[in-house]
């Protein structure tokens, strides 16, 4: 039931605080601020984490690479699920095979796990959908609790994985002594405020309506972001394509120099994901690039990337200050109601678009 929403889609993006936090209070102890052990994952006993995943829940299967990097400083191999199956790829009985699906009955992606099986490998899946195939087959499944998504346009399945991969870097990065016990605090206190940040971020609603009116007037957009916004700028184009049919394209920040720039002219519009981080510097300087080229910038980031900011943009999308590790989540947000609004406008089907199923259970 839609209740009083348009569509699934947007009643699926405003059911995010309430199942983020439902997702996480599955895996923390909430009074001594720690992350449940995982008993079936002896994350010692691997040298890398594999990470294979379709479409969305690809991009938020690349978040988790920086992050278990950084937090666990675990080496990581992400993968598109199509072309690891068919690729004959090199792998490891000290690789932990993690995959990633909201319907646990993505073809590729279930093919993928069935390789890994096979060769040996731990198999592990992040699912929404508690008794999907993979969920079955997988020798430790790790839910996500989204609740049922009905539009093809995953939205609060994105969120829920990201809050469960920043459960299983934590988890890994204390297993391997690579954070303390204050570091962990710090990072689970971050988290658990994730719901009210992401609230917060849906009251940026009408701002987001507006520009996504204007950006319906263009063929083209281009998303933009560094680190771990990169896959979310990823997700921002793959989001917008998929139920506005507008074209959209997605680069790392300092990819543009390497061929992109050549595609910048007058009044193209360009979102810049770009929340305030360590890159800050980097990412205004690429801003400052395509803003002198006559682009039309539309800047999502937070209070001190606006202060920071002395590029002439044109929008912004203004998000709630939250720790660094609930920044992807909040920025999620803001894509999201960029696209669903731009879809609305154009009059497309939002919750059935074109040419696409909700779950890709064949090749
Ligand atoms: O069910 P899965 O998470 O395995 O699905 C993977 C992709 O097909 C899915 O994320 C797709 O990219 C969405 N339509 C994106 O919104």
């Amino acid at each position: 039931e839609k209740g009083n929403y348009r569509h699934f889609m947007e009643k699926e993006i405003h059911e995010q605080p309430e199942v983020i936090a439902r997702t996480l209070t599955h895996y923390v102890d909430p009074f001594r601020l720690v992350v449940r052990p995982f008993e079936s994952i002896d994350f010692k006993q691997y040298d890398r984490i594999l990470i294979v995943a379709c479409g969305t829940a690809g991009y938020a299967g690349q978040v988790a690479g920086y992050w278990i990097e950084q937090i666990a400083g675990m080496p990581v191999r992400n993968e598109v699920a199509s072309e690891f199956r068919y690729r004959d790829p090199a792998v490891s009985k000290r690789d932990l095979a993690l995959f990633i699906s909201q319907s646990g009955e993505t073809a590729d992606t279930l093919a993928a796990m069935r390789f890994c099986k096979d060769r040996g490998l731990t198999t592990a899946v992040v699912v929404n959908a508690a008794h999907s195939t993979m969920a079955r087959e997988a020798d430790i499944a790790l839910p996500t609790l989204a609740g049922p998504e009905i539009g093809v346009a995953s939205t609060k399945a994105f969120t829920c994985q990201l809050a469960a991969l920043a459960m299983i870097a934590i988890n890994a990065g204390r297993a391997r002594g690579h954070i303390d016990a204050n570091r962990e605090k710090e990072l689970v206190t971050g988290l658990l405020e994730a719901p009210r940040d992401v609230s917060k971020a849906l009251e940026m609603e009408d701002e987001a309506k507006r520009i996504a009116g204007e950006l319906t007037q263009s063929r083209s957009v281009l998303y933009l972001g560094r680190g771990v916004y990169y896959p979310l700028a990823q997700e921002g184009a793959l989001k917008l394509k998929e139920i506005s049919y507008l074209h959209a394209e997605a680069y790392a920040a300092g990819e543009l120099k390497h061929g992109p720039i050549a595609l910048i002219e007058e009044n193209l519009p360009v979102v810049v994901v770009a929340p305030h981080d360590h890159l800050w510097d980097k990412t205004m300087s690429t801003m400052q690039e395509v803003a002198a080229r006559g682009a039309r910038v539309i800047l999502v980031t937070d209070s001190a990337g606006l202060a920071a900011c002395d590029v002439k943009r044109e929008d912004v999308i203004l998000l709630p200050d939250c720790a660094p590790i609930a920044s992807p989540i909040v920025a999620a947000v803001a894509i999201q109601l960029l696209a669903y609004h731009a879809a609305v406008y154009k009059g497309t089907d939002v919750d059935q678009p074109r040419n696409l199923a909700k779950s890709v259970t064949v090749e």
